[in-house]
Formats: C-alpha cells, structure tokens, sequence
C-alpha cells in the first residue's frame, strides 16, 4: 500500500513539474482566427479545425451554439443571449437588440420616429444621426450605439470561444449582408475591434453560405441563388462562383418580410381564437409576451410536426389556454406571405435576364427557409431541389469558418476563395 501511494504521488508531482514547466518554457498556444456570424437574430462563432478539417460551430452558451443577438441591462448586471431574453418580459425598456439594423446607418427624424415605433426600448439618434439607445438601470442612462451592443454579444462569443480552446481570439473574419455600403462594414467591424479583435476580412453573407457548401471548390463556372430567409428580412442573391472567386450579379429583397411575420399572423390568430373562448381581449402586456413567446415555440414545432399543442397560463384573464394548431393551418395564415417569396427571386431573374434553368444550385439560409412550406414553394418554382444539407441557420457561420481557415493557411493551398468587389445595388420590392 505504502509504497504504491509513493509511486502514484511521485507521478502526480512529475505531472504538476511537466505542467509548470509547459506552462513557463513552451511557446503560448497559437491564437486563433475565428469566423464570426453577427446576425439580426442569432449570432454564433465558429472555428476551422486544420486536424479534422472540419468547421465546429461552437457551443457558447448552455448547449447553445447560436445566442440570441439581444443584450440587457438590469440590476444584475448586462446579460446576454439566452440570458437576456429569459428576463426581457420583465425589463422590456433595458432590452435590446436589432443592432444589426442600426449599425453603421444614418437616420433622420421621421426614419427615427417610424423605427421608435417599433421598439420598446428607447431610440436616439446623435448629432450626426446615428441611432443610440438609451437604457435606464440602476438609476442611471446609458447611450449604447449599435456597435457597442455588437461588441458586447461577440466579447461573450470570443470569451466562449478561449474557454473552449484554452487559447485566446485574436483575429476574426466577419459576415455582412451582401448590401451593406462602406459605412456599415466599417462599423461592423469596429464591434469586433471593440473586442479587442483584429479583423482580418469582411465576407457576404450570400458569398458565405456558398462557401458552406463548398461552393468554391468547383473549377467551373457555376450560377447560384441565395436565399435568405430570416426574422425579418428576405433577401435573394445571384453569385457566380469560378475557381473560388466569388462575384455578386443581382440582389433583391424585402425588408419587411420574415419570421416575425409569421409569428405575428399565428399570434393574431391565436388572440382572435382567446378573445371567442373566453370572451375578453387580450390587453396585459406581460400575457402578451408570454403568448409570443410560445408562439415561436410552436412555429418550431410545426415545422417538425403536422400539428402541435399550445398551452399558457394567462393570468390576466385567470385562465388556462390550450389549443391544438395543425400545419396546414399555420401555412393557411400565411399563404399570402409565403407567395411574397417568389417576388425578389424574379426580380432578380429579370435582372440577369435568365430563366430557371440556368440555375446551377439554390441555397438556403436563414432559420425560416426550414419551414417545410417555404422549401416547397422555392423548389417547385425553379423544378430543382434546394441545398438544405448544412443547417440553414448556421450557413452563414460554417461558410465565414472556412474563410478565417482559408486566409489562416490551415487549408489546403489549393483551396482558395475570394470575393470580388461588386457595384450592385439591392433591389428592394414587397
Ligand atoms: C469545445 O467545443 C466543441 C464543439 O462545440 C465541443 O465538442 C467540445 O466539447 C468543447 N470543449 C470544451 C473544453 O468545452
Ligand atoms: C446595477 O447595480 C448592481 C449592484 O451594484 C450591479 O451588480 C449591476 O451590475 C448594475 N447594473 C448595470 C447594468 O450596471
Ligand atoms: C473604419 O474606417 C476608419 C476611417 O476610414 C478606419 O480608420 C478604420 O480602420 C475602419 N475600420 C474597419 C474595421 O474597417
Ligand atoms: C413544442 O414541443 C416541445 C417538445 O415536444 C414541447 O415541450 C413544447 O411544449 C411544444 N410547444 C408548443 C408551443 O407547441
């Protein structure tokens, strides 16, 4: 007993020496380069992995590989992700998010007002009209621009990130939308350079997502359409892609059309069906949000399922409501909307003057292209199945991974991918 005690301590003091001296005499790990996706909605991280070759979307936050891009301001301190939205219910005015549509954008008075409208929290622009927003806790305001609120989800990301890697972040490659001018790529980046974060390329989101599916890869001229369906916006890109250079033709899209809208239609519906059962609108505002947020719960659902079962509390009118929604239904109420989708595709047909058939690959992104019906719509429309086989959601992040690989050097030198610069102009339609 004794001396097998003295064996195994013996060992275990040789293994703290080899730790002491690793940690004094070897070089420090190498930093990494990380891709970075700063969505509208999500946000996530994501790291090219030169052994496996292989892109990991890391988990940052429980199991999460995405956080929500929504950050808050309360008496325990600034929360993020996950953690701000689980209390936005409750400090609705200190909740923020939607940077993304601020960041880098000038705003005049009436642009300010209409947006205001749309928010619960406050709005300012500054005195170059520059949004700001202004927060409230502890007794004090703050005036957080954009890229401060961007800053603070991706310093969340990159500390996630050195947690994992036991290395630090230094340097990221960032996604944009593919129609964001100079001033809003500045300004993305300067987020990222807030968090201490060299940035070494800013890619298109479209350019992205191809990438994602090894796009660049092709020696042949190829013809792609990007899809991108999100919370709130859709946007239609045309790429050409030739021994990985990337260049965008055509761009159309609809600002004002996404998941939100779908969301909004089954909440109007689910109140319109409240209001008949139990005889009372539905006016408090913390049933309200309860009821959005399990709205969104059974739009997943029912993208999983032919039908699925919503029940809450709604404690305002002191009763329980529980209903079964079927998919057609949910399809049903958006029917007009769905149809939207075809617009900006066509759009950007006519531009290019081609037909579907030139058509070389349909890719989609963004988490609303999962819905079962919005696949159909598209393939039935260009009579070709559409690339679903990387997550939707986290195409953009993949694709923005193998960028920082591909500059990082971690790829094989004969992969390469660069996007040219492009004059194109989205347009917009509805
Ligand atoms: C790092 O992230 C990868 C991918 O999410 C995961 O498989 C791994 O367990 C993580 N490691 C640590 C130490 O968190
Ligand atoms: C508000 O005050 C508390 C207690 O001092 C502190 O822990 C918290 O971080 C403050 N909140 C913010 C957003 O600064
Ligand atoms: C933004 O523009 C300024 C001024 O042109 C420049 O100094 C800065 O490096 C730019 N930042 C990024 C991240 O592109
Ligand atoms: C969605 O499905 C999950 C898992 O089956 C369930 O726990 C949840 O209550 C459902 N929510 C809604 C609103 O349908």
């Amino acid at each position: 007993m004794g001396s097998t005690f003295l064996i195994l301590g013996g060992s275990v003091i040789a293994l703290l020496l080899a730790g002491y001296w690793a940690q004094h005499y070897l070089p420090p790990p190498k930093p990494k380069i990380v891709g970075i996706d700063l969505g509208t909605t999500y946000s996530c991280v994501g790291m090219y992995q030169a052994v496996t070759g292989q892109v990991d979307i890391l988990e940052t936050q429980d199991k999460h590989q995405c956080i929500p891009s929504v950050v808050a301001f309360s008496v325990s301190g600034v929360l993020v992700g996950y953690d701000a939205v689980a209390q936005s219910e409750h400090n609705p005015r200190n909740t923020v998010y939607d940077a993304k549509r601020f960041i880098g954008k000038v705003f005049d008075k009436e642009e300010l007002l209409q947006a205001q409208k749309q928010y619960s929290f406050k709005l300012e622009a500054d005195e170059y009209g520059m949004i700001r927003y202004v927060v409230s806790v502890n007794d004090t305001e703050k005036h957080l621009y954009p890229e401060e609120i961007g800053s603070i989800l991706i310093t969340f990301l990159k500390k996630a990130v050195e947690r994992n890697l036991t290395a630090p972040v230094t340097k990221v490659v960032m996604s944009v939308p593919a129609e964001f001018d100079q001033q809003q790529r500045n300004y993305t980046g300067k987020a990222a350079e807030l968090s201490g974060l060299e940035v070494f390329r800013i890619i298109n989101e479209p350019t992205a997502a191809a990438l994602a599916y090894g796009l660049h890869k092709h020696a042949s001229l190829q013809n792609i359409m990007v899809v991108d369906l999100g919370g709130g916006t859709l946007d239609v890109s045309f790429l050409n892609v030739q021994g990985g250079m990337f260049l965008t033709q055509a761009m159309a899209g609809n600002n004002r059309l996404g998941g939100q809208d779908f969301n909004q239609r089954l909440q109007n519906y689910l109140e319109e069906m409240i209001m008949k059962r139990i005889g009372k609108p539905l006016t408090d505002k913390e049933d309200l949000q309860a009821l959005r947020l399990h709205v969104e719960d059974l739009k997943l659902n029912l993208t999983q399922k032919t039908e699925a079962e919503i029940s809450l509390e709604l404690h305002s009118l002191h009763s329980t409501f529980s209903t079964i929604i079927k998919r057609t239904e949910f399809e049903e109420i958006n029917a007009d909307l769905f149809a939207k989708i075809l617009v900006p595709i066509e759009t950007v047909l006519k531009t290019i003057d081609m037909g579907i058939e030139d058509i070389d690959e349909i890719v989609l992104v963004g988490g609303s292209t999962r819905i079962p019906r919005v696949r159909e719509i598209i393939g039935d429309y260009f009579k070709k199945r559409p690339n679903t086989a990387v997550d939707p959601e986290l195409a953009v992040a993949i694709g923005v991974s193998i960028q920082a690989g591909i500059i990082g050097g971690m790829w094989p030198l004969t992969v390469s991918a660069v996007e040219l610069p492009t004059q194109v102009k989205k347009i917009h339609v509805h």
